[in-house]
């Protein structure tokens, strides 16, 4: 029997807290097995609150060790201490009063990762969502903004640097090898930004001065040696600051500005106040060790989590269920970000690419919710992709429903309004209905109803009135918990591109409101009839993915291609082309099922070929369109039934064939892309070294030698060219001994580089075919895999049931089996990695029935565990449900 199930908290039964927090004291005395925690809070009952209302405080794993009221022991009859409350009665009715809670704590022996714990020696905190009340007794929710004071001791010599929020009081010795730190952070916060650090830990130092001429100090902190690796993290902060003063108004509002880069960590990264704390992955980068994926994902991380200090810290959420309010909102920030940074329609590429790979299936499966959910057992689970992707593509939507100005004008009121508060999503929308006088009440269904709108499209068009209609019909899906859905407010950018490629200026809409390209959907079926078209128009839909929706249209070939050559609008290029790809792939899949000889569209082979031709295209652009569609996209565009080994070959017999007739055009690529002097981590460099590796992987694709790989592998002079070759080797011929001597030479040349290590764990987690399974439990007795460090579990055993489709989806179900095991191993150590790994069969209904079956079993038999942690009991209870 199950013991933890948790309890079903519900956005409805909202209501404040019957006492409010006004000020924090905190005193460790850290001991990396017995810190002692000292926590002095003020306190006064909100007014009109039952004066003999106790006081109730969350608490977690727990030993107290004193309690005080005004100084005074609280007498064992006035408090009931139980696992997860503290009770505390008899309490002053109107006067503020000071309650002390001593508690001691284990922080060695805290393989959560959540509350404080130990990394390497150094001491660390990690409080969101609910990690503050394994510190201490508190009212721990995110709508308890208080001041917080925080003093330090610890022993000198191990532990050097004292760190916590805010500015820095003072410190001094204390005569015993042990010295003391006091922080104070005068912006009021909710615990989740707590955040201590301390240890020994070398540094990386600047300084911003901000747009009023305040010099902030900047500091990050790694382990000691790793400091050049540091220097890229710190030029993205300071391009960070300065974005969110010129882009978005926003000034940075401390002396301060701490991150600190720790190597146990159970996300990418924390925005406490002040002290941001890091998974070293998203701070540690040199040409080496890093390849540009890694460069760009530390300068989205580190610009994520200091847009925080705005849209998250100074206001933040009423209460867990408004998450997205600080996630949606600051992902939106961080992806405007990186555009300004990088080239705009590559970086939206890229991220529709994410969002339809990981946003779109929990959509459409037994984990899908309302991007502002009502309901959850264990809010841990509720950082996922709807809430933050789906999430930033909402407040997307509301900007080009807006415009530009007015976008930004309900931004300025949010600022202004609610500077200092913990709001909710209702408050959020109604600064842009206030700024612009747009209603969105319709609108905001999208924080609603969970799953992706289908919009159904067809048009005809009438040569007589010159007139072009569209039909188009929108569904949202039925998700757990909600069956009937209500039509949405569509922003859809749709462009009619003329038969030479110019796109028509239509001399009247009806049927729908238009602003600029924007028809803006509201009912379940609308007619939008375009008047004044000279000639029959391609639709282009979608524009820059306006709106996070699935489209549904018959749509030729050819038209597609048109759009390829033609539309203004980049992304919607790469579109045309994605889905000409998508569509041959799929169908290459069912031709391999049947045993049928494979086809493939001589657009989709043109299409591709010309783009990677043409040199007025970015060659970040061209690389992206050379990337083909993955195994998982298939297996979506399929939706059901699916049998990734038949969906595999398929796509190899397309990818040879596009890989045979390019072979010259990939050649000559190979050549022109070369880049020469010291490596540059910059967009333009990046883009080269990108077009220069897909064209690399056709040829070694079109071959059925290694040499290729082998020496792409020997002269590469940087992480990204090294890691390419290594993966190519490894997926294309994994018993070759060119492979098998790669692995090696990598293995011993990076053996102290643990992040690095993690490449070729995951590069060899994703060797397809069911052998790999074997592989697999090899590497986890090699002596580099360390099962209670995150970065490496999620490296082996997370990237093999996420992006293995044919090794982790084995016909016998032993991949399941295996992740069965391996969840149930990790659980008690560490609930919220496993319940993270197990989402990765959130897509098993949509399997054959053989496959299906086999995780069907597998998900039972972790349910039927005894002791399984709220965190992974509730993601296997829904996914079986
Ligand atoms: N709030 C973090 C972010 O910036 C993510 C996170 C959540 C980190 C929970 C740790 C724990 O997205
Ligand atoms: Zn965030």
């Amino acid at each position: 029997m199950r013991t933890n199930t948790g309890q079903i908290i519900h956005l409805e039964d909202y209501r404040p807290t019957d006492f409010v927090l006004e000020r924090v004291d905190l005193t460790f005395e850290l001991d990396p097995r017995e810190t002692k925690v000292e926590a002095r809070l003020i306190l006064h009952r909100r007014e009109g609150v039952d004066p003999s209302a106790p006081l109730v405080l969350d608490g977690d794993e727990l030993t107290m060790t004193g309690l005080l009221l005004d100084q005074e022991e609280i007498p064992a009859t006035l408090y009931d201490a139980l696992d997860d409350t503290l009770t505390i009665r008899g309490l002053p009715e109107t006067a503020p009063f000071e309650i002390t809670v001593t508690t001691l704590l284990s922080p060695e022996t805290n393989t959560k990762l959540m509350g404080l714990y130990r990394t390497n020696d150094v001491y660390c905190t990690q409080c969101e969502a609910e990690g503050f009340r394994r510190i201490t007794y508190f009212p721990d929710r995110p709508d308890v903004l208080a001041v917080y004071t925080v003093n330090i001791i610890a022993d000198k010599a191990t532990a050097p640097l004292l760190l916590s929020n805010g500015n820095y009081l003072g410190g001094a010795g204390m005569g015993d090898g042990r010295h003391f730190a006091a922080w104070f952070d005068p912006h009021p916060k909710p615990s989740y930004l707590f955040a201590l650090v301390a240890g020994d830990l070398g540094v990386v130092e600047d300084t911003f001065t901000t747009v009023s001429g305040r010099e902030v100090a900047l500091k990050i902190y790694v382990e000691h040696g790793k400091e050049p690796r540091a220097v890229y993290a710190m030029d993205a902060l300071k391009r960070s600051m300065k974005w969110d003063e010129e882009v978005f108004g926003r000034e940075y509002d401390l002396d301060i500005f701490m991150i600190v880069a720790v190597s146990d960590f159970n996300m990418g990264a924390m925005e406490n106040k002040g002290l941001n704390v890091f998974n070293d992955k998203y701070v540690l980068a040199d040409p080496e060790t890093a390849t540009d994926t890694d460069y760009a994902n530390i300068e989205a991380i580190i610009a994520h989590e200091y847009f925080h200090n705005w849209t998250g810290n100074r206001i933040t959420c009423r209460d867990w269920f408004q998450l997205c309010l600080k996630e949606g909102l600051t992902v939106y920030r961080d992806h405007e970000f990186s555009a300004d940074m990088r080239s705009r329609a590559v970086k939206r590429i890229a991220e529709v690419r994410h969002l339809k790979s990981e946003q779109f299936p929990e959509d459409a499966g037994p984990l899908a919710h309302p991007v502002r959910p009502t309901k959850y057992r264990e809010i841990n689970n509720f950082y996922t992709t709807t809430v933050y992707e789906k999430g930033s593509e909402v407040t997307r939507m509301i900007a080009t429903i807006l415009g530009r100005d007015l976008f930004k004008k309900g931004m300025d009121l949010y600022f202004d309004r609610h500077d200092g508060q913990a709001v909710t999503i209702e408050d959020f929308v109604a600064c842009f209905e206030d700024a612009s006088g747009r209603d969105l009440k319709q609108f905001s269904l999208w924080y609603h109803q969970a799953g992706t709108p289908l919009i159904t499209a067809s048009g005809s068009y009438d040569a007589a009135k010159a007139t072009y209609t569209l039909s188009l019909e929108q569904t949202v899906p039925a998700t757990p918990g909600q069956s009937a859905k209500k039509p949405m407010h569509i922003p859809l950018r749709v462009g009619l591109l003329l038969g030479d490629g110019s796109e028509a200026t239509p001399t009247a809409v009806s049927g729908a409101d238009v602003t600029a390209d924007v028809v803006h959907l509201t009912e379940r079926k609308q007619t939008v009839v375009f008047a004044g078209i000279p000639s029959r128009p391609v639709p282009s839909f979608n524009r820059g993915f306006s709106a996070p929706i699935k489209l549904h249209i018959e749509q030729s070939a050819d038209d597609r291609a048109l759009i390829a050559r033609h539309e203004v609008d980049l992304f919607a290029r790469w579109q045309a082309l994605n889905a000409i790809a998508l569509e041959n792939l799929a169908e290459a899949a069912a031709q391999t099922r049947r045993s049928q000889p494979i086809t493939c569209d001589d657009a989709l082979i043109g299409g591709l070929l010309a783009a990677a031709g043409d040199e007025r295209l970015e060659p970040a652009f061209r690389a992206q369109v050379l990337s083909l569609p993955s195994e998982a996209d298939i297996a979506r565009e399929i939706g059901r039934d699916n049998d990734p080994d038949a969906i595999q070959s398929g796509r190899q017999a397309i990818l040879s064939g596009i890989a045979a007739s390019g072979k010259e055009i990939f050649a000559r690529l190979l050549g022109e892309m070369t880049l020469s002097g010291p490596f540059r981590p910059d967009a333009a460099s990046a883009g080269r070294r990108a077009l220069r590796n897909a064209a690399l992987s056709y040829l070694v694709y079109g071959d059925d030698q290694p040499d290729k790989a082998a020496s792409a592998f020997r002269s590469a002079n940087n992480m990204t060219d090294l890691s390419q070759a290594l993966t190519l080797l490894a997926h294309r011929f994994p018993e070759a001994q060119e492979t098998i001597d790669a692995l090696a030479t990598f293995k011993q040349r990076f053996a102290d580089n643990a992040l690095v290590i993690d490449k070729w764990f995951a590069i060899q987690a994703t060797i397809p075919g069911a052998s790999t399974l074997d592989r697999v439990k090899a590497l986890m007795s090699d002596p580099h895999f360390n099962p209670s460090n995150p970065n490496r579990v999620r490296s082996l055993v997370g990237t093999f049931a996420f992006a293995n489709p044919t090794g982790f989806n084995r016909a016998d179900g032993e991949g399941y089996r295996f992740l069965a095991r391996q969840i149930l191993d990790i659980d008690p150590r560490n609930p919220q990695l496993a319940a993270r790994i197990l989402t990765s069969m959130r897509s098993w209904r949509s399997l054959e029935q053989v496959r299906a079956n086999h995780a069907q079993e597998a998900l039972k038999e972790i349910a039927a565990a005894s002791n399984l942690s709220a965190d992974v009991s509730d993601i296997v209870d829904r996914m079986l449900s």
